[in-house]
């Protein structure tokens, strides 16, 4: 999709040229400043009871007479925040999007856009108009709509084609996290995530790196060789580079949860949704969609995305409960549960970012569904023992409405993981799950400042709109540029 500014010129909005404009409504009034004939017809559309001044209420209109663009919508905005927009201009487009226009103008009445309107609506476009094809043929056709302007005075719009510029980035990481992550297990194997890996590295002038079998049996990624044991799919582990600096400047890790299908193995889930498990690459979806969204905005920083990547089977040679490895930090694990593999194959992939001598880790994780249970669907649970990186984690997650919220890590929790035949457990209790997962990651992230995402409950909805999110692409992308200053 194309996104450039419209300057708004002598004649007002209304003789802009394009297939639909779309004015945005703030408040519970319209606005004084909006321009006739607009003006008259939203206030005659709310007399006559046709547009209420409530968010998320639309109205969409033909042909009105004094209004170059074929088709006027007015969307409700509760206010001018960028969420509010945002909703405003999702529900226009939504209207739009099955219809006849190539091409829509939005404009703020009562307000201005700015750099964080025009990045977020460009996100907001994207998302209206994402079509998952890869195993769909019968999937309808592309949406018309194929360029989106904001009307703006001349004067901002440097400003808002920067945050166009940034959108189409981050909205293209989203899209190529949503797009894996869509795609079904037999699909989506972990050598499929090795050749998205190599193919984006190639495109977007960066390295990669793909780890096999034996080589991290060499390196002894003994937690993550057990996990990968019971499929027929060869495990993969990834390791993606972006270099925007000095190669002396020490990196931001990124490190993706990559289980293609978690059955949960010999301790197997119930069948209801386990279809739903095909997501649980989502983490590593998030980390290669991060990856391309930086190469394309160039930062001056370094960035390695690491992706540990395999099935998680039941199998006559799968890991049993009870079954002790030894981790690539040495320390030995007893797997009492092996539904709980995102941690084994983690443990490993932290170990080996020391190599990189990072100056943050995040790891990104579809982790434990009692991280969907604590927050639900609308944050991504955030643990990190280090306050200043929680802080800009959550920063730019607020910045982007990509939220998170911080979950503890005290030590008193790290009891849970106690073993009396190795040196911790995979798994606690039932209660406090999310954190005691924490807990076990921490013991493999010394070395470094750290902080995990659990993403369980916002990488992909469940029921009627069943799919992935690309969360928390937005997130991580706004991290890596704050840290590039
Ligand atoms: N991938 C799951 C977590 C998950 C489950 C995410 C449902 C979203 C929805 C993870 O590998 C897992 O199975 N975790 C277990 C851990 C337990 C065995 C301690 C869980 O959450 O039940
Ligand atoms: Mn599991
Ligand atoms: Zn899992």
């Amino acid at each position: 999709m194309d996104f450039k500014t419209q300057s708004i010129g002598a004649g007002g909005l209304c003789a802009l040229a394009s297939d639909a404009l779309v004015v945005i409504l703030v408040g519970t009034s319209v606005p004084e400043s909006l321009e006739t004939p607009l003006a008259d017809v939203a206030r005659d559309a709310v007399k006559h009871g046709d547009l209420a001044l409530k968010a998320g209420q639309t109205l969409l209109a033909h042909r009105v007479a004094g209004v170059k663009a074929r088709r006027l919508v007015f969307s409700v905005a509760a206010d001018s925040s960028v969420k509010a927009v945002s909703r405003a201009a999702a529900a226009a487009l939504g209207l739009l999007k099955s219809g006849g226009s190539v091409s829509a103008t939005l404009a703020l009445a009562g307000g201005e856009f700015t750099e964080a309107h025009a990045e977020a609506l460009v996100l907001v476009a994207h998302e209206a108009t994402y079509i998952y094809r890869h195993t769909k043929p019968s999937a309808p056709p592309a949406p018309k709509l194929a360029a989106v302007h904001l009307a703006c005075d001349k004067a901002a719009g440097a400003a808002l084609t920067r945050g166009l510029a940034r959108g189409q980035a981050v909205a293209a990481g989203v899209g190529l996290a949503r797009e894996m992550a869509n795609r079904p297990g037999n699909h989506c194997t972990p050598t499929h995530l090795a050749d998205e890996a190599r193919r984006l590295a190639r495109s977007h002038g960066m390295k990669v790196e793909v780890l096999e079998r034996k080589d991290v049996e060499k390196l002894g990624m003994g937690a993550f060789i057990a996990v990968a044991q019971g499929s027929e799919q060869p495990l993969k582990f990834i390791v993606l580079r972006y270099q925007g600096a000095a190669k002396t400047a020490a990196p931001v890790v990124l490190v993706g949860k990559g289980i293609t299908f978690d059955t949960g193995g010999v301790s197997l889930k119930p069948a209801a949704e386990m279809d739903e498990m095909k997501f649980d690459m989502g983490g590593a979806a998030s980390v290669l969609g991060t990856m391309r969204a930086v190469a394309e905005l160039a930062p001056k920083i370094n960035v390695v995305g690491l992706i540990a990547a395999c099935e998680n089977m039941p199998d006559g040679r799968a890991v049993k409960p009870g079954d002790v490895v030894t981790s690539l930090s040495g320390q030995t694990i007893e797997i009492l549960n092996t539904d709980a593999e995102g941690r084994l194959i983690l443990c490993d992939a932290l170990t080996y970012a020391e190599r990189f001598k990072p100056a943050a880790v995040v790891d990104i994780a579809t982790l434990t569904g009692a991280c969907m249970i604590a927050l639900g669907g609308h944050r991504s649970g955030l643990f990190s023992p280090d306050d200043a990186l929680a802080a800009e984690l959550l920063a730019a997650g607020e910045a982007t409405g990509d939220l998170a919220w911080r979950m503890p890590v005290d030590e008193e929790y790290d009891e849970a993981l106690k073993s009396n035949f190795a040196d911790m457990a995979n798994v606690g209790p039932r209660a406090g799950g999310a954190i005691t997962a924490a807990m076990f990651l921490k013991r493999f992230a010394k070395a470094y400042p750290w902080a995990h995402l659990d993403i369980a409950g916002t990488a992909w909805k469940s029921g009627a709109a069943k799919g992935a999110s690309g969360r928390p692409v937005a997130l991580l992308t706004r991290f890596v540029l704050q840290r590039a200053g």
